[in-house]
C-alpha cells in the first residue's frame, strides 16, 4: 500500500520568498530539472505532489521531460502560473492536463498547502479505483479518465460494486440465463454487456431487444422473423432478433414490460431452445444466451397477473441486483470526476474539478436516476459552468448542498434508536426479550427508552395488548 508522502517543488529560478519556506516543512526543493535522477528519486511506493513553478518558465526539452514525470501514476501536481502564463500552449497544456490545481501568483501559502491536500487526495482516491478486472488502476500504472477505461466500461470501487464484478464474472463462466434487477440508470445494460464480453460468446452477436418499445401485434415477427407471404408486405423473409443472436447473447430488455400475449411465446422458445417464423412451419435449433433487465418490481408483476410466473423463473436462474448510485459511498464522487475526465473537452474552458458545495450536493440528493443522471448533470454543468470548479447550481443541485451535516453523535444516537425499536418490534414490545437481544439489562433498556423519550407499549400490537 502507498501509504508515504512526500511533496517535491519544481522549479527553473530560485524559489520566491515563502515557496522557499516550504522546504522547513520537510517538503523538497528541486531547482534541477526533471532528469532521469530526479526520476529515480521519485520513489514508485510513494506518493509525490510535484509543485510545478511555471513562473520561471521551463525550456521546451524540460517540457517534454515534466510531462513525462506528470503522468507517473505516483505523481500529481499542482501548477504555479503568473498572471496571463496559461495563454502560452505548452503550459496551459502541463498545468491543465496534468495538474489536478493551478494557482495564479501570487498565491498565500494556505492556498498551496490546500491545493497539495487535494492534489493527494485525488491520488489516494484514484489509488482505490478498481477496474471490474479488480485490477487497481493507479497500481497497474494508468491514470487519467480516458486513458483508463474504454467508453462505456463500469467504473466502481465500493463493496457493492466490488460483489458486482465478482458476480460479472462469475456469470460470464456459464450459460444458463441471467436476471438484472435495478432501479433506472443503474447499469443494467452495461452489465449485460460486460457479462457477453467476459463469456466465450465475445466473439458471436450481442443483441439487445427493448420488450417493452416493440408494439405488441409486430413483438413475435420482431423476435422471431416471418416467412415470405407471412403477412401483407412480407415480400421476403426476415430474420428475427432471437435468430440474429445465434451463437451471441440475447438481451431481452425491460422485460417486465413483455405484452402478457408475447410472453407464451417466449415461454416456449425458453422451453425448447427452437423457434418458428412467423408464417411458417419449421422449427429452427437456436443456441443464445438469455440475459434479462428489468427496473419494475417482477414479484408485484407476478402477483398481479401481469407476468406469468413460470416465465420469470425459466429467466432467472442467475441473479444480480444493481445497486443504486445513493447506496455507492465515495464511488458517486469518483464517478462524478471520471465523467468531468471524459466530457471536460466539451467545454472551451477549463473545468478543473467541483467545488465544495458540489460534493456535498453529490452525496446528500438522492439520485433517483442514477448514473445515468450523474452523466447528464455532470455533462450539462461543463458547459454550463463559467468557473474553473463545477458548483452544486451548476449541477442544478443547489437545494442540496446546504444541508446541516450530522455530527458523529446524531449518526450513533439515531443508529442506537433504530436498533432499539427493531428489538422492541421484533419482541412485540417485550422488554424482557428486547433486552436479551440487545445484551443489556432491562433496567438499562427502560432507561435508554425514557431519555428517549419512547415506550415499550408503543410496540405492542392490540392483538397482543387484549
Ligand atoms: N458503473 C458504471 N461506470 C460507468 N458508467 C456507468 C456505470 N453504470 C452505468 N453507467 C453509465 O450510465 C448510463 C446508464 O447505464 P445503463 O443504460 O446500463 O443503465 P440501465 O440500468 O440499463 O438504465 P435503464 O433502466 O434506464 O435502461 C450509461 O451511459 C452507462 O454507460
Ligand atoms: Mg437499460
Amino acid at each position: 500500500m502507498q501509504t508515504t508522502r512526500h511533496t517535491l517543488v519544481l522549479t527553473a529560478g530560485q524559489p520566491s520568498g515563502w515557496v522557499r519556506d516550504l522546504e522547513c516543512q520537510a517538503w523538497s526543493i528541486a531547482t534541477a530539472l526533471p532528469t532521469h535522477e530526479l526520476r529515480r528519486t521519485l520513489d514508485a511506493n510513494v506518493l509525490t505532489c510535484v509543485v510545478v513553478d511555471f513562473t520561471h518558465g521551463f525550456d521546451n526539452d524540460a517540457h517534454a521531460a515534466l510531462e513525462r514525470l506528470l503522468a507517473l501514476p505516483n505523481v500529481g501536481a499542482v501548477g504555479l502560473v503568473a498572471p496571463g502564463q496559461l495563454e502560452d500552449p505548452p503550459v496551459r497544456h502541463l498545468a491543465v492536463d496534468h495538474c489536478f490545481d493551478v494557482l495564479s501568483m501570487p498565491a498565500s501559502p494556505a492556498q498551496l498547502t490546500l491545493s497539495i491536500a487535494y492534489a493527494f487526495d485525488m491520488l489516494e482516491s484514484r489509488m482505490h479505483e478498481r477496474d471490474i478486472d479488480g485490477n487497481l488502476l493507479l497500481r497497474a500504472g494508468l491514470k487519467g479518465g480516458h486513458q483508463v477505461h474504454a467508453e462505456g466500461s463500469m467504473i466502481g470501487s465500493c463493496e457493492a460494486m466490488v460483489a458486482l464484478f465478482r458476480s460479472i464474472r462469475k456469470v460470464a463462466r456459464t450459460d444458463a440465463p441471467v436476471f438484472i434487477s435495478g432501479e433506472s440508470g443503474t447499469g443494467k445494460e452495461l452489465t449485460a454487456r460486460e457479462i457477453h464480453e467476459r463469456s466465450a460468446r465475445r466473439n458471436r452477436p450481442f443483441v439487445a431487444i427493448n420488450c417493452g418499445a416493440i408494439p405488441p401485434h409486430l413483438l413475435q415477427s420482431e423476435l422471431f422473423g416471418y416467412e415470405r407471404g407471412a403477412f401483407t408486405g412480407a415480400n421476403q423473409r426476415k430474420i428475427g432478433r432471437v435468430e440474429a443472436a445465434t451463437g451471441g447473447t440475447l438481451f431481452l430488455d425491460e422485460i417486465g414490460d413483455l405484452p402478457f400475449e408475447s410472453q407464451a411465446s417466449l415461454l416456449r422458445f425458453l422451453q425448447e431452445k427452437k423457434l418458428e417464423r412467423v408464417g411458417g412451419n419449421q422449427l429452427h435449433d437456436i443456441d443464445v444466451r438469455i440475459i434479462a433487465a428489468t427496473h419494475i418490481d417482477m414479484p408485484a408483476a407476478i402477483e398481479s397477473g401481469r407476468f406469468r410466473a413460470d416465465l420469470f423463473h425459466r429467466l432467472c436462474v442467475l441473479r444480480i441486483d444493481e445497486p443504486p448510485l445513493r447506496a455507492r459511498g465515495t464511488d458517486i464522487e469518483l464517478l462524478a470526476r471520471r465523467m468531468l475526465d471524459r466530457y471536460r473537452s466539451d467545454s472551451q474552458r477549463m473545468v478543473r474539478g467541483f467545488a465544495p458545495d458540489a460534493i456535498a450536493a453529490l452525496y446528500t440528493y438522492p439520485w433517483p436516476g442514477n448514473v445515468r443522471e450523474l452523466i447528464n448533470r455532470v455533462r450539462r454543468a461543463i458547459v454550463m459552468s463559467d468557473r474553473p470548479f463545477i458548483t452544486a447550481d451548476d449541477l442544478d443541485l443547489g437545494d442540496y448542498a446546504d444541508r446541516s451535516t450530522v455530527s458523529l453523535a446524531e449518526a450513533r444516537e439515531e443508529a442506537d434508536r433504530d436498533v432499539i425499536q427493531m428489538a422492541l418490534l421484533r419482541n412485540r414490545g417485550s422488554l424482557s426479550k428486547a433486552a436479551i437481544d440487545l445484551r443489556i439489562s432491562r433496567v438499562t433498556l427502560t432507561r435508554l427508552l425514557r431519555a428517549r423519550g419512547m415506550s415499550a407499549a408503543d410496540f405492542r400490537s392490540s392483538r397482543d395488548a387484549r
